[in-house]
């Protein structure tokens, strides 16, 4: 067997896979595109799904990839055991319907083998029950003696994701020697025999209801755990002491001074550091932000849960960033956004460790007072309401919260917890479903026309011709429409734009020989087939009329300026703040659109400004629109951006404008960059953790935006008295002659209490010959109270002064006792402390000087009067 470390390992296969006529991709994101049924990518075949239901053309039918994978349904199990983990890293060759059985066995058996020089003693395999074909592979092909070959059932030996491509797999164990368990054969409790590689004979794609529907043609899919393997060719014990995970922890060992294999607990908490630290990290390279919600839950929980097991092992420093720095630089060797994204990795974790260290210190607090009150009426449940307002508004992780109870014996009620989870979930739901059309899609998806789809003629023309094929009025389908109905056409053919891609669909007229039917809104179904929404004008129309289709010409000039204006954007976002950006939504319409995209920072006026101007430079430089189609490997080995919606479709659609942009798109563009006339950004905002919104403009709405502009400016001069010419000047002056007047305002109060204090002075009374003064004074705050009893205190020589002042439904008081006074044995602190026990409150402080609070204004009054009482009582 070769010794081989980790980063060798994943270079061995990759070479090895590429010598064997695949193309080795880089490891896709740990983000899904397009595919809602995941959280985060949890095996190397799940970014390349569609190549293998066959929506889409991979861009070779052999690829070989290491993919960054994490699981997160164990995450309380990290850590606990020494074999889980949430981020690994899986290596794997993929047949879309290129070889099958004998090439996968075969040459998972030559690497094994022959490239890593695993002895063949030690292999063992196992096949599904009734797999004779994969059986005799092994055995007579192989030559795998027949006891080495295992049949499991269905439970182990068949592979599949909630949906997607599925089929029964083959396993390739090793047999770690009897020291390892008593266990005779894989399949069974013990340790001694580690599965390594998981060959998986995808014949079916599972689909959402459970039903396993075959496939156009078999693939194959194979998964080898690479920290697994690496482990086996270390004669590691387990991935936590395979040498490149063992620098993490070497590096914790010195950061906490905790030497690793001393303390169980302790041991489990480094684990889990380990592991979250990589987690963590190439989360943060796949622009993960921590939030409340989804990925960026599970980014929240993995570094909070790594900060909290740092405190159990006597971290008291933020350390993260230190272990992320190393994770950074061993394995940015094969995962060059690392580097590139450091700073970000760096300023995301560090920020929520940042964070959780103020919440840590709220939430316990609160938490121990909700542990009191069970305590106090002896129960041993926290609410799952209690729980949940930790989360949600202290961010206090629901683990973390049964972490600390469980050392009480208190448990918490989860299932209310989940309940209230839900509501918030239904609430955002019904927030942002708000308002959205439903209905025409909905019942509309299941038509059909002759032809199949609508051809859309609008590219090129925005007049075009069609024949009406179908007519919908209140959702059923009919033969005529009368003039003023609502309803809908299906036309053969169209030029108008439905909506999709992000851009509204076109409105305007459809018109026959006696007929015009006005479209308000245009859609279409997942199909192709376009539906024209509106009512009948004027006239009859009927199935089979012949119609010429009409465009409101000037509405879809605005909308093409608008949408070529977000290619534009996107190139620009990319090359002011970085490649990061990414877009993640858009809405265009003929007013205005909006742009979201992958950001983890509000972005600065400057670099605003640098992203306006540049976009300006790209209409001025008169970029001339290049739209093509190209098969889809080829437009993305081109380097276009975007997401590629449509399925079943080799040929993309590709909208560039040379040396700036080149994206996939469906939408209707300018033709030339100029045509947009000018671009003004109205609003950037975040909307959700780690996405940003840009609302824009152009053209002839920024001339509107400059006509308004001008109104208001009309109407500031004459509110002003000002022109044109003085405008600013004026409003400067009125601003200045405001504080003017405010200072003299401020003056002339402090006069009018200075005239007050010499009317005060007056109101003291004599207590055992001692000078008393007790006054209210109202409208004040705490630090002026005092200055003003100094100087009463001092302008009175030697005396007690104590002042009162009551605002809403509080009181305070301060007290100063001269020098000569605290002699004979009078004490501010104890007198205040006294009349602020009349108004129900507490204080104190030097014998010279203190202060209270109360909370009961309407005993204010008896406090004051009964400060002479306390003078005597004292002497
Ligand atoms: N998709 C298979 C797995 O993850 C190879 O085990």
């Amino acid at each position: 067997m070769r010794k081989l470390g980790l980063h060798e390992v994943r270079k061995e296969f990759l070479d090895f896979f590429a010598s064997k006529g695949h193309l080795v991709h880089d490891s896709y994101s740990l983000v899904p595109v397009n595919d809602k049924s995941l959280l985060l990518i949890g095996a190397g075949m799940a970014p390349l799904k569609k190549y293998f239901t066959g929506e889409l053309v991979p861009p070779k039918t052999r690829m070989s990839t290491c993919q960054k994978c994490m699981r997160t349904g164990d995450l309380e199990n990290v850590g606990v055991t020494a074999r889980h983990a949430t981020f690994f890293e899986m290596l794997g060759n993929f047949s879309f319907g290129d070889y099958f059985k004998r090439e996968a066995i075969h040459w998972a058996w030559e690497f094994l083998t022959e490239r890593l020089e695993i002895e063949k003693d030690l292999l063992w395999v196992t096949v599904y029950l009734d797999d004779d074909e994969a059986f005799d592979i092994w055995e007579k092909e192989i030559g795998l003696p027949k006891e080495r070959i295992i049949r499991l059932g269905k439970e182990d030996n068949f592979w599949e994701l909630e949906v997607g491509p599925s089929g029964p797999c083959s396993e390739i164990y090793i047999d770690r020697g009897p020291e390892y368990g008593d266990d005779t054969k894989p399949g069974g409790e013990g340790d001694r025999f580690l599965e390594v590689w998981n060959l998986v004979f995808t014949q079916f794609d599972k689909d959402e209801n459970g039903n396993y529907n075959p496939l156009a043609h078999p693939n194959i899919d194979t998964g080898m755990g690479l920290e697994r393997i690496t482990a086996v060719l270390e004669g590691a014990d387990n991935i936590f002491e395979i040498a490149a995970i063992q620098d993490i922890i070497k590096e914790i060992e010195k950061i906490s001074a905790y030497k690793y294999g001393t303390d169980e607990e302790k041991d489990m908490s480094v684990r889990v550091i380990t592991d979250h630290i990589r987690a963590m990290t190439f989360l943060a390279s796949d622009m993960v932000i921590p939030s409340n919600e989804g990925r960026g839950y599970v980014m929240r929980r993995i570094i909070r849960r790594a900060a909290r097991h740092g405190k159990l092992l006597g971290i008291d420093d933020l350390f993260l960033t230190d272990l992320a720095q190393l994770v950074i630089d061993s394995w940015s060797v094969s995962y060059r956004e690392l580097k590139e994204k450091e700073d970000k990795i760096l300023s995301v974790i560090k920020t929520e460790e940042e964070k959780f260290a103020e919440t840590l210190d709220k939430g316990i607090e609160i938490l121990a007072s909700y542990i009191d009150d069970l305590k106090k009426s002896k129960k041993t449940t926290l609410a799952g309401a209690d729980a949940f307002k930790l989360y949600d508004t202290y961010g206090f992780p629901l683990d973390l919260t049964k972490e600390i109870l469980v050392e009480k014996n208190i448990s918490v009620d989860e299932e209310g917890f989940k309940a209230e989870m839900e509501k918030q979930r239904q609430m955002a739901r019904s927030a942002s479903h708000a308002g959205e059309n439903v209905g025409w899609s909905a019942q509309s998806s299941d038509l059909k026309i002759q032809g199949d789809e609508t051809k859309f003629s609008g590219y090129d023309s925005t007049k075009g011709a069609g024949k009406i094929l179908k007519i919908l009025k209140d959702k059923n389908e009919v033969e005529t429409l009368d003039q003023g109905d609502q309803g809908a056409l299906i036309l053969d053919s169209s030029s108008f734009y439905p909506e999709g891609g992000g851009q509204v669909g076109d409105t305007g007229q459809i018109l026959g020989d006696d007929f015009v039917f006005e479209v308000e809104d245009t859609k279409k179904t997942k199909d192709g087939i376009i539906i024209h929404l509106g009512h009948l004008e004027s006239g009859s129309l009927k199935v089979n009329d012949q119609v010429s289709t009409c465009v409101n010409q000037a509405r879809r000039r605005a909308i093409a300026r608008n949408h070529s204006a977000t290619h534009l954007l996107n190139a620009a976002l990319k090359k002011v703040l970085g490649d990061h950006v990414n877009q993640a939504g858009s809405e265009v319409t003929d007013h205005s659109f909006r742009f979201d995209f992958s950001h983890y920072e509000a972005v600065s006026k400057d670099k605003l400004n640098e992203i306006e101007d540049l976009v300006n430079k790209y209409i001025y430089e008169e970029i001339h629109s290049d739209i093509y189609e190209k098969p889809i490997s080829q437009a993305y080995e081109e380097g276009a951006v975007g997401i590629f919606e449509d399925k079943y479709k080799d040929q993309v659609r590709i909208v560039s404008f040379p040396n700036v942009s080149k994206e996939l798109c469906g939408g209707t563009h300018v033709e030339k960059t100029s045509d947009i006339g000018i671009f003004k950004i109205l609003s950037e905002a975040g909307i959700a953790s780690g996405v940003r919104r840009i609302e824009a403009t152009t053209g002839e709405n920024v001339y509107k935006l400059l006509k308004n502009l001008e109104g208001r400016e009309e109407i500031l001069i004459d509110t002003l008295k000002a022109n044109k010419g003085n405008l600013l000047e004026k409003a400067q002056a009125l601003v200045e002659e405001n504080k003017n007047i405010s200072k003299d305002l401020e003056n002339l109060k402090k006069e009018n209490a200075r005239a007050g204090i010499d009317d005060l002075l007056k109101t003291y009374k004599e207590v055992s010959e001692i000078k008393v003064l007790s006054a209210r004074i109202d409208g004040q705050d705490v630090n002026s109270l005092r200055e003003l009893a100094d100087e009463l205190r001092d302008k009175l020589g030697s005396a007690v002064v104590v002042l009162g002042t009551a605002s809403e439904g509080k009181v305070n008081f301060v007290a100063t006792v001269s020098k000569d006074l605290i002699d004979k044995g009078l004490n501010a602190g104890k007198i205040v402390k006294e009349v602020a026990a009349i108004t129900k409150g507490g204080g104190g402080g030097r014998p010279d000087m203190a202060t209270a609070g109360g909370k009961d204004p309407e005993k204010l009054d008896e406090a004051l009067d009964f400060v002479y009482h306390i003078v005597e009582n004292l002497l």
